[in-house]
């Protein structure tokens, strides 16, 4: 097993709908700390499907305020690999590797309301958003729910649960295709008018986001209060390995230091530094464990703080130019170029 992952066994397994399930898991006593998580963060799976190990996320769906284990729920994808693995293969009592969690999909400090649009399984984060605000905030709640047809709504009954003992905090809107065609921005207008000062979540197919997305951009929402999660098959090894030659080109002949001053879990250490190589890959072959998953620049997990230095990131899915501004990399994607590097995980 990979560096990184523990082995948690399945305690349930629950037919949500015809084509998705959820997955209790149990967390030992031992592993209970590094298992916490803030609502809307994910896991990360090793999946051993079709002869190979293939490393797949799934959004917790669970709340930690409100739900007394881990739960993950998992919707097939026509001819997907890992997901059809979860559904067909997984039962209860079965050992499943599995990183702690991680993402930035989370709730920020704030009274606003909060206006979330989910599409499909991206319900997954967002019902465990809306669990947690409602237990430990004051915060007025809009879920826009779309879904292909009402056999595929999931956790219809727990939400509507949710709004019969909220109803003065939480309006859930549902969208069907087979009734109504897909979301389009004439229908997103009207229902985020007047509600412009909101914090907005985003979860769902890519279409559905870039809608959702445009709409608020051109209404006026700043930037920063729109928050979405992008739900991708984590690449390959060989594919990682590829990106990280082309990458690894671009900052060649720049300076770079000769180690790298890391902090992590409330220790320093200087790690040797070789040319080309990124933040997380100087730290894990410095022998150190930091968290990581995608590999990608998306998912959030390896994010550090620069301390000192400067850094080129290939990609960058998650923070915003005010937040790399203000000194947040991803190491994963993040490469020296000052002939001086000071990161901070902690
Ligand atoms: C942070 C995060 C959280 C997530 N949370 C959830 C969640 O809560 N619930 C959930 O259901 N999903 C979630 N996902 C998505 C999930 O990780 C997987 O991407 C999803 O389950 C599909 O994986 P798969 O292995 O089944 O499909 P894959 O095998 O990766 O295939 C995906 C699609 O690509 C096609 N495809 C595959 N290989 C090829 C190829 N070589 N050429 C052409 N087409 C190809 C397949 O036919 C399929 O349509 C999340 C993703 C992320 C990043
Ligand atoms: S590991 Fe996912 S962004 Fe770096």
């Amino acid at each position: 097993m990979s560096r990184g992952y523990h082995t948690l066994r399945v305690a349930d397994v629950i037919d949500e709908t015809h084509d998705a399930r959820s997955f209790v898991l149990d967390v030992p006593p031992e592993l209970q700390s590094a298992y916490g998580y803030r609502a809307g963060q994910f896991l990360t799976f090793q999946i051993p499907a079709e002869g190979e190990t293939l490393l797949r996320c799934y959004s917790l769906s669970s709340a930690p305020e409100t739900d007394g284990r881990l739960k993950v729920t998992v919707k097939r994808v026509d001819a997907g690999r890992g997901s059809n693995w979860f559904n067909d293969c997984v039962r209860p009592g079965d050992p499943i590797a599995v990183l702690p969690p991680a993402g930035l999909f989370v709730l920020r400090e704030s009274a606003a309301p909060l206006c979330l649009f989910a599409g499909g399984s991206g319900i997954t984060p967002v019902i465990s958003l809306i669990k947690s605000a409602l237990e430990t905030t004051g915060r007025r709640i809009l879920l826009v729910y779309a879904n292909r047809d009402a056999r595929s709504v999931i956790f219809r009954a727990e939400l509507d649960a949710l709004e019969l003992r909220h109803p003065d905090r939480l309006r859930v809107v549902h969208h069907l295709d087979d009734t109504q065609g897909f979301l389009e921005a004439g229908a997103v207008r009207p229902l985020v008018a007047g509600i412009e000062a909101a914090h907005f979540y985003i979860c769902g197919p890519g279409p559905f986001m870039d809608v959702v997305e445009s709409v608020l951009v051109s209404t006026g929402v700043p930037r920063e209060c729109i928050f979405i999660e992008r739900f991708l098959s984590l690449p390959s090894h060989e594919e990682v390995e590829a990106e990280n030659v082309v990458a690894a080109q671009e900052v060649e002949g720049r300076a770079h230091p000769a180690e790298v001053l890391l902090h992590l879990d409330g220790s320093s250490h200087r790690v040797p530094y070789h040319a080309g190589d990124t933040v997380l890959e100087t730290a894990r072959k410095g022998g150190l464990e930091p968290p990581f998953a995608c590999e990608d620049g998306y998912c959030g997990s390896c994010a550090a703080r620069l301390v000192r230095g400067e850094v080129v990131m290939h990609k960058n899915e998650v923070f915003s130019q005010a937040e790399v501004a203000a000194g947040n990399i991803l190491t994963c994607q993040a490469r020296p170029c000052s002939g001086e590097l000071e990161v901070s995980y902690d």
